[in-house]
């Protein structure tokens, strides 16, 4: 992992404040972060602390007012297919099948129909909705959805991924099995994440380095590589006393900043 990587992520001094009609809200204070390569950043803070703000900036969504973002020594000035963003809610386009939403990233970008049919197979199976392929969004559970999110972004082979509170509206067991499989998806792909939860216990299991914003306006108060191996983040290692240990400390600063 490198900074110098093709993808790293470098913001400097970058602050936003949403103009509205009523008052000025200062959603970021200037922040600065360099994220390298195949990190997996988990970013966890109070509601309303600026996380999706953050999130969209680097997306591209929005510009900050202060201060500048670059991937790859690239300013961003826009979204871009190599930005994929999971959203909490999936956004699937309804009249499109399961497989036409996984294929249209690829489809608008130019790919054969043959070789937009395997990407999509590919990654339908990725995320176990191969029996899903020809079902409308709506036939979907919510955490299939999700899944299907997943792989319409996957399918545009991004090398950053972009999720804002991805589980954040499913069960706790969909959830949990969900994080396994985001997991076992990023593992070895060599993408960067930037990965926004509420959930203390997600942002330690998943990330490889956890971040803890204040509240409003937002001030990253923690910023610190998660102790344990990244191939070793299974069910058993939720109980072992150093997990609890690392994800209460995390949690005793939230809210604290
Ligand atoms: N479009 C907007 N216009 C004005 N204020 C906004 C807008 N979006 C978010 N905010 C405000 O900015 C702050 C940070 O919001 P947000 O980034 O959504 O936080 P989080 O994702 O951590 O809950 C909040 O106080 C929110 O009310
Ligand atoms: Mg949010």
């Amino acid at each position: 992992m490198s900074l110098d990587g093709d993808h790293a992520v470098v913001l400097h001094g970058v602050a936003h404040r949403y103009r509205g009609r009523g008052a000025e809200v200062q959603a970021l204070a200037p922040t600065d972060l360099s994220v390298a390569a195949g990190e997996f950043v988990a970013i966890v803070g109070p509601s309303g602390c600026g996380k999706t703000t953050l999130l969209q900036l680097v997306a591209g969504f929005l510009t900050p007012t202060e201060g500048t973002i670059a991937v790859g020594g690239e300013r961003v000035v826009a979204p871009s297919p190599d930005r994929g963003v999971v959203f909490q809610q999936a956004n699937l386009y309804p009249w499109l099948s399961v497989r036409k939403n996984v294929e249209l990233g690829p489809r608008l970008s130019g790919v054969g129909r043959a070789e937009r049919h395997r990407i999509a197979a590919r990654y339908l199976e990725l995320v176990g909705l191969s029996d899903f392929a020809e079902a409308a969004p709506y036939e979907l559970s919510g955490g299939m959805q999700q899944r299907c999110q997943i792989a319409r972004v996957l399918a545009n082979d991004p090398a950053i991924m972009l999720l804002d509170e991805p589980f954040g509206a499913l069960d706790a067991l969909t959830r949990d099995r969900l994080q396994d499989e985001l997991h076992r998806i990023w593992l070895g792909s060599g993408k960067t994440a930037f990965f926004i939860t509420h959930s203390v216990e997600e942002a330690v299991y998943l990330g490889t380095r956890v971040l803890v914003m204040s509240p409003r306006p937002g001030r990253v108060v923690l910023d610190e590589p998660v102790p344990f191996a990244a191939d070793q983040r299974t069910a058993a290692l939720r109980a072992t006393p150093q997990f609890v240990a690392f994800r209460e400390r995390v949690a005793g600063l939230i809210g604290s900043g």
